[in-house]
């Protein structure tokens, strides 16, 4: 299995990093292929906290190659930070590489996605504000300054000069901003390339030779499919692709190098930010899942909407990312509840119902979900480690979701821990030694 695509099948926040964490074990390569640091996880390692935004957290194994490839969006004061963090508590991170080609976050980014939000009022995206939006828009104006330029500081400046200029009028309330002062701004870059200087490389080789050799790349994506800039909610998305066929133009490697793609979906939904969700609860019950699963995001801090399981989108995902295996996260959180739903169809506004995932959006924004019930579990499954030490409702659960989508179940998490994981299937032998 030399290429393995990890995607977020509904809207972000699944547990891609615990997973890709557990995974990067196994691997030879862990490269990010989009997104930037509107991601954003914590791991839990031996009573030790590590907050990570950018780099793949496979770097906690020491020595452990993990690149940033050219697909990504990184800002560099959150990338040293994020490095100076690591090294603070004795994290080596001789395996970090960091692609030449990837687009660099700068501050007028910040500032536009800020008074972009500002601008459209009650119709805002509600986007982490970190600039990644008007980044990628630099990146497809070829107005974008790149993570190699960061080494030449007469380029620099000269390709700062020419990004901002159009902007001029959009940013003419931050006029006064230091941090946009041409000088100031290439000065503070130039230092964090320096700064960054070490890692920087042409990634893509690297996923080729492990390739070559039969070696281990785990590709993981960001964010999730119902955020595709073509194939999620539009506009209520984030700005890049995050389908598995992104990992190709993301990382540099063709699609004939990918072997396994795997979807994470939590055991329920969840949506942070603005746009449709039809199978939302908005009450008591959403209420209690947000609460029992943590439902707070780990980049925003903001409450995430909450809802029953929705197997149309996550259908919808299984198509659109060509799914081999599906990981089912917090299954843990739903233990209690007497009746779980799953949505099946949707109903439409005017009575009319929808099997597929509709692509227009008024009819989007209007569906509900139909529901088909199924009986819940009470006995704790934290200690589950194999499909069978599971409750036999919980079971039923998981071969529901299978059946419906056609895709096996490989992993499903039962807890927070690291350990509390079930390996099955295609993803047994990629359990780490130490769970
Ligand atoms: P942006 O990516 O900051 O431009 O935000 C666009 C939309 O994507 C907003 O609804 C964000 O809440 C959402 N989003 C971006 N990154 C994540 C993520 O990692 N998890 C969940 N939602 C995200």
């Amino acid at each position: 299995m030399p290429g393995l695509v990890i995607v977020g099948a509904q809207w972000g926040d699944e547990g891609k990093g615990k997973v890709v964490d557990l995974l990067a074990e196994q691997a030879d390569l862990v490269i990010r292929f989009q997104g930037g640091n509107n991601a954003g996880h914590t791991i839990v390692r031996d009573g030790e906290t590590f907050k990570f935004h950018l780099i793949p957290s496979g770097i906690l194994y020491p020595g452990k190659l993990c690149a940033i490839g050219n697909g990504v969006v990184v800002d560099p004061k959150v990338l040293t930070a994020e490095i100076d963090d690591l090294r603070r508590q004795r994290i080596d991170i001789s395996g970090l590489r960091i692609s030449a080609n990837a687009h660099l976050i700068m501050p007028y980014h910040k500032l536009l996605d800020q008074e972009g939000e500002a601008k459209l009022g009650k119709l805002q995206i509600g986007t982490t504000r970190r600039g990644i939006g008007p980044c990628y828009s630099d990146k497809a104006s070829r107005l974008g300054i790149r993570v190699q330029d960061l080494l030449d500081e007469k380029i620099l400046r000269k390709k700062i000069y020419a990004a901002m200029e159009p902007k001029r009028l959009m940013l003419r309330p931050y006029a006064k901003e230091p941090e946009l002062d041409l000088h100031t701004m290439t000065e503070e870059y130039r230092i964090l390339g320096h700064r960054l200087e070490p890692y920087i490389a042409d990634t893509a080789p690297l996923a080729w030779r492990v390739i070559d050799e039969g070696g281990l790349v785990v590709f993981e994506g960001a964010q999730g499919t119902l955020l595709d800039i073509d194939h999620g909610t539009y506009p209520f998305v984030t700005s890049s692709n995050v389908v598995a066929g992104s990992a190709c133009a993301g990382a540099g490697v063709g699609p004939s190098s990918i072997d396994e793609v795997w979807g994470i979906a939590k055991a329920y939904t969840t949506r942070v930010g603005a746009g449709p969700f039809p199978t939302e609860l908005d009450d008591a019950l959403g209420e209690a899942i947000r609460e029992a699963g943590h439902e707070f995001g780990t980049t925003t801090g903001r409450a995430r909407r909450t809802g029953w399981l929705d197997l149309v989108a996550l259908r919808y995902a299984t198509r659109i990312n060509g799914l081999t295996g599906l990981i089912v996260t917090k299954l843990d959180v739903l233990t209690g509840i007497d009746q779980l739903n799953v949505a099946v169809r949707y109903r439409g506004p005017e009575g009319a119902t929808f099997e597929e995932f509709p692509y227009h959006q008024s009819i989007l924004h209007k569906a509900e979900g139909e529901y088909i019930p199924l009986p819940g579990w009470h006995d704790d499954i934290s200690g589950a480690r194999s499909p069978e030490d599971l409750p036999q409702n919980a079971r039923a659960y998981l071969d529901y979701i299978s059946d419906f989508l056609g895709v096996p179940v490989v992993m499903v998490g039962v807890g927070p821990g690291r350990d509390e994981m079930i390996w099955t299937g295609a993803a047994e032998r990629l359990r780490p030694a130490a769970a």
